[in-house]
């Protein structure tokens, strides 16, 4: 795997100033972007992410008691907890790594504490999934601390029990999932009613997120809502979820709907057709066909389910109107946040050029545009990777 080498040597680094001695562990755990298949996964549906070349990072020695202190390189900041007494704090980063422990530890795993020194560059609040980033890496450096087998399905799902019940954000299990089980040049297919995975290689084309630079307060309660009409549709069709709805049957009692609840029901049915729909193009290298069904999401998320925004549709509008450009739509919760496009990768410069002047233009924003590589999951780097810091970091304190 393309090693982020930069990352790795100032966590490296960080851990060897901060606690005398070379870190034992360092591990990371990428964000993501979601290419097809939005608000389907609390649905019991299909989801077609791929895990970015961005990631959250955490170099590690093992501790003989079970505290675990952490300097988070980003926040310049140093928070301890002890895994005897977890208690939730005041909202910030280590109540992300407190969370999970205490997920970790609700599931009957034993830990150890460790030292560690972390850093990010999902960028935060985008829509990228720093969160599950962060949780997936906290994971990933207890397992190595505490010797414990790394099971990606497992741990995506007790780091997405963490963010519903400690950090108190209820959102489905994808976006976890995807940062466990991420894999190198390829989306992945999730089930997100069994957890069966599924890797697509990655068809011709580059993947370009555009930040629209506009973030909703309202997303955590339009979520909710959108989740509790998704549950009012699955129990008109007296089914467990939305997934269980054939198009057919819906095409027979849409009538007799409420009108709101309808349409959301029929965001979800023609999502996951959709989401089925771009694997097999992928398979079949037909970024096309992935493109056309990409930009019928967006137009189902705007009228159906109802959760773009001015700006997003701007984002989506500019991308479209660039050469190259297969298909563009938001992605991710919406209310604010990315798009994402795929585009011709010979063009792939000119297109970012070109969508960040339209977009200005139209809205008097200014966007960030990252160009995505599709990465690995959780992972632990390789004693090779930061042989340096091994054979020259200062001597270990007593
Ligand atoms: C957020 C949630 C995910 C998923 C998406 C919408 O990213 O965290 O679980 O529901 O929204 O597809």
């Amino acid at each position: 795997m393309a090693v982020n080498q930069c990352l790795l040597d100032q966590v490296a680094a960080g851990y060897a100033s901060r606690f005398g001695a070379p870190p034992r562990h360092i591990v990371s755990a990428p964000g993501r972007v979601n290419l097809m298949g939005e608000h389907t996964d609390y649905n019991g549906g299909l989801v077609l992410p791929m895990a970015i070349d961005r990631a959250a990072w955490i170099a590690l020695g093992p501790r003989a008691d079970r505290k675990v202190r952490l300097h988070s390189l980003d926040f310049e900041e140093t928070a301890s907890f002890d895994l005897e007494d977890l208690r939730k704090g005041v909202a910030s980063w280590v109540e992300y790594p407190k969370g999970v422990a205490w997920a970790l530890q609700s599931s009957g795993l034993s830990l150890r504490g460790w030292d560690g020194v972390a850093k990010c560059d999902v960028p935060m609040g985008a829509g990228l999934s720093s969160s599950a980033a962060f949780e997936l890496a906290t994971a990933r450096a207890f397992a190595a601390a505490s010797g414990i087998e790394w099971d990606a399905p497992r741990m995506a799902l007790l780091c997405q029990k963490a963010e519903n019940q400690w950090v108190g954000v209820n959102c489905g299990v994808m976006d976890q999932m995807i940062s466990a089980v991420g894999r190198e040049g390829h989306a992945v297919l999730i089930d997100c009613r069994d957890l069966t995975t599924q890797a697509v290689a990655f068809p011709p084309g580059s993947v370009v997120v555009m930040d629209t630079a506009t973030r909703r307060d309202l997303v955590d309660s339009a979520y909710n809502e959108r989740r509790a009409q998704c549950e009012a549709a699955a129990a008109f069709f007296d089914v467990p979820a939305l997934r269980d709805v054939e198009m057919s049957a819906f095409l027979t009692r849409e009538k007799e709907m409420d009108p709101t609840v309808r349409r959301r029901a029929r965001h979800v049915i023609t999502e996951n057709q959709r989401t089925l729909g771009a694997m097999e193009a992928m398979k079949r290298r037909d970024s096309a066909e992935v493109g056309r069904l990409m930009n019928q999401s967006h137009e189902s998320l705007r009228d159906d389910f109802e959760v773009s925004t001015a700006q997003l549709n701007a984002m989506v509008d500019a991308a479209r109107r660039m050469p190259g450009c297969f298909g563009a739509r938001m992605t991710g919760a919406g209310f604010g946040g990315c798009a994402v496009a795929l585009v011709r990768s010979d063009v792939v410069k000119a297109f970012v050029e070109g969508v960040s002047l339209n977009y200005k233009r139209g809205t008097g924003l200014a966007p960030k545009i990252y160009i995505c590589q599709a990465a690995n999951g959780a992972s632990l780097a390789t004693d090779e990777s930061y042989r340096t810091y091994k054979t020259h970091a200062p001597p270990s304190n007593p």
